[in-house]
């Protein structure tokens, strides 16, 4: 009989004990980044949060490594006034905020020789009707063919509107160059907006002109998730019920709301992470291969997965569904206050910040298998990664040896932070009769990525690649699944019992108890 202690019974926790090595081979050409044709990209909401945070300073990474065109300007509208030389010190200093180490102040001086700013009342349609003319110089100066993007950085009360205008200037034409809209997040509120928004955009865009985004799409190891199901011949075989006890998604933040209540309290944790983010990394997760690593392709494998997905019960929906609101807590040793004591936020809100659901696919790979997923803010650690966990062996020889079952072995898809791909198996404790214990044989990237999310997409819009991006029946199909969920609850809100997790906790008890229930147990934050 061994007398070693027994295996721990946590031992995700545990430190890897083997790292997995880079075969390295040269960076054949056609893995380079393309470099886009010339074009203008039209900013809505151009002095927006969004435009500071990430837009702006994204073009000028973008330009800082060489993978704009030569023939490009950037043209911001917004309602603030101010002129060309006030829209540019006013996106430098988001600049500098951005890469406070890296800033360049001659390649800022380079690159804001490409920004021009017009202020715009977006209800009227003069500002629509004369921005043809207004773009005429500039698109001679830049040379770039007539070929436009247009970015929605604003408010989603406002696309309508502008979408419309846009239309009716003949802005959607693709007569002389492309016409491109980007449309982001949320897309609608329920199904029935989400189709109405689909009926405007399509009233004068194609599909094809039609950029939706979801940000976790471009992230690399989102990117690589169907790489490595479908070029490595050895996982996609267990890829199915037969091997899979279950999933685990998880999108943890320890960020609050910050200043965005006056969105959140109408969005709430479903709208704002699990109609887009979550669905997203759930239909790559499961879906079939697609038959040729092209948009089209990849969508139908998702939208045929996402309408597999079974429908959960409302009349027992906390069987399916926990959700939480944080408390005031500590996250990393600073004192935060309570989602309701936020800036913004009502008193008496029942606004989830968390939730955590079980869901099933009814297919023929996924019959029986739950997915788990769960996302929300304030909580102890901030990750997101998909593990699959495998079936137990299915005959336990060593039980006379073992006081405890051996964990059945996990596949870890890290997306965020520390990007990498773990795999937990048995191995034997040396020197021991035959004691085991569980090993990580861990891959992580080793550097910084070239690019970020948003350089990634908004280099794929100028290229018109939409693998990135979402598109109208997928939308329409995750509200779909969504909607009836969120009226069902919001009907059920004066019975919660918010707040129900401190910040910096794991989340509420019941998210506990809805793995539990199952014999299964959430892994660690
Ligand atoms: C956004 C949500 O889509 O994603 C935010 O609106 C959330 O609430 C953010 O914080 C998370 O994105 P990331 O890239 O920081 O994980």
């Amino acid at each position: 009989m061994n007398k070693e202690a027994p295996p721990s019974p946590n031992p995700v926790d545990r430190p890897a004990d083997l790292r997995a090595e880079c075969i390295t081979a040269p960076r054949p050409d056609f893995c380079g980044i393309e470099r886009p044709g010339p074009c203008g990209v039209v900013i809505f909401g151009a002095c927006g949060d969004l435009s500071k945070r990430k837009l702006v300073p994204s073009l000028y990474h973008c330009f800082a490594a060489g993978h704009l065109p030569d023939g490009l300007f950037i043209f911001g509208s917004d309602r603030m006034e101010t002129g060309d030389a006030g829209y540019r010190s006013l996106m430098e200093g988001a600049v500098r905020a951005a890469f406070p180490e890296t800033f360049s102040p001659d390649l800022w001086l380079k690159f804001s020789e490409k920004l021009f700013y017009e202020n715009a009342d977006f209800n009227s349609p003069d500002f629509f009707v004369s921005l043809p003319a207004r773009l005429k110089p500039l698109e001679e100066k830049f040379g770039t063919r007539s070929n436009r993007i247009f970015y929605m950085a604003l408010p989603p009360a406002v696309y309508e509107t502008v979408i419309r205008r846009l239309g009716g200037a003949g802005l959607a034409s693709e007569e002389r160059g492309y016409s491109r809209i980007v449309v982001e997040k949320p897309f609608g509120y329920d199904t029935e907006s989400s189709r109405h928004l689909n009926g405007v955009i399509g009233a004068s865009f194609s599909e094809s002109q039609t950029f939706r985004m979801d940000h976790y799409l471009a992230k690399e190891n989102v990117q690589n998730i169907l790489m490595f199901r479908f070029a490595n011949s050895i996982f996609e075989p267990l890829w199915n019920r037969r091997y899979i006890d279950h999933v685990e998604i998880t999108i943890s933040e320890t960020l609050g709301v910050e200043h965005r209540a006056g969105y959140y309290e109408s969005a709430g944790v479903l709208r704002d992470m699990f109609q887009n983010h979550m669905l997203q990394l759930l239909s790559l997760t499961a879906m079939e291969p697609p038959a040729a690593f092209v948009s089209e392709r990849v969508r139908e494998e998702k939208v045929k997965v996402l309408r597999s997905i079974r429908p959960a019960p409302l009349d027992r929906l906390s069987e399916h569904v926990v959700l939480g609101q944080y408390g005031g807590g500590s996250i990393n040793g600073e004192d935060v206050v309570s989602y309701k004591d936020e800036p913004g936020v009502d008193k008496n809100s029942t606004t989830p910040t968390y939730a955590a659901m079980k869901l099933f696919i009814d297919n023929w790979r996924w019959s029986g298998v739950p997915f788990y997923i769960r996302s929300g803010k304030r909580l102890g650690a901030a990750k997101a990664e998909i593990a699959i966990r495998f079936r137990a062996v299915p005959h336990l020889m060593f039980s006379n040896f073992l006081p405890n079952n051996i964990d059945p072995n996990l596949l870890v898809l890290r997306v965020q932070p520390d990007e990498g791909i773990s795999l937990q198996f048995q191995t034997k404790m040396p020197d021991s009769r035959a004691c085991l214990r569980p090993v990580l044989m861990d891959f992580r990237y080793e550097k910084i990525f070239l690019l970020d999310a948003y350089e990634r997409v908004l280099l794929d819009c100028m290229t018109g690649d939409q693998m990135l991006f979402v598109s109208g029946e997928i939308e329409e199909l995750t509200w779909g699944l969504l909607s009836p969920v969120i009226e069902r609850l919001e009907c059920m809100k004066d019975s919660f019992r918010f707040p129900n997790y401190p910040a910096g906790s794991n989340g509420p008890a019941e998210a506990d108890d809805l793995m539990l229930r199952d014999g299964r147990q959430w892994r660690a934050l």
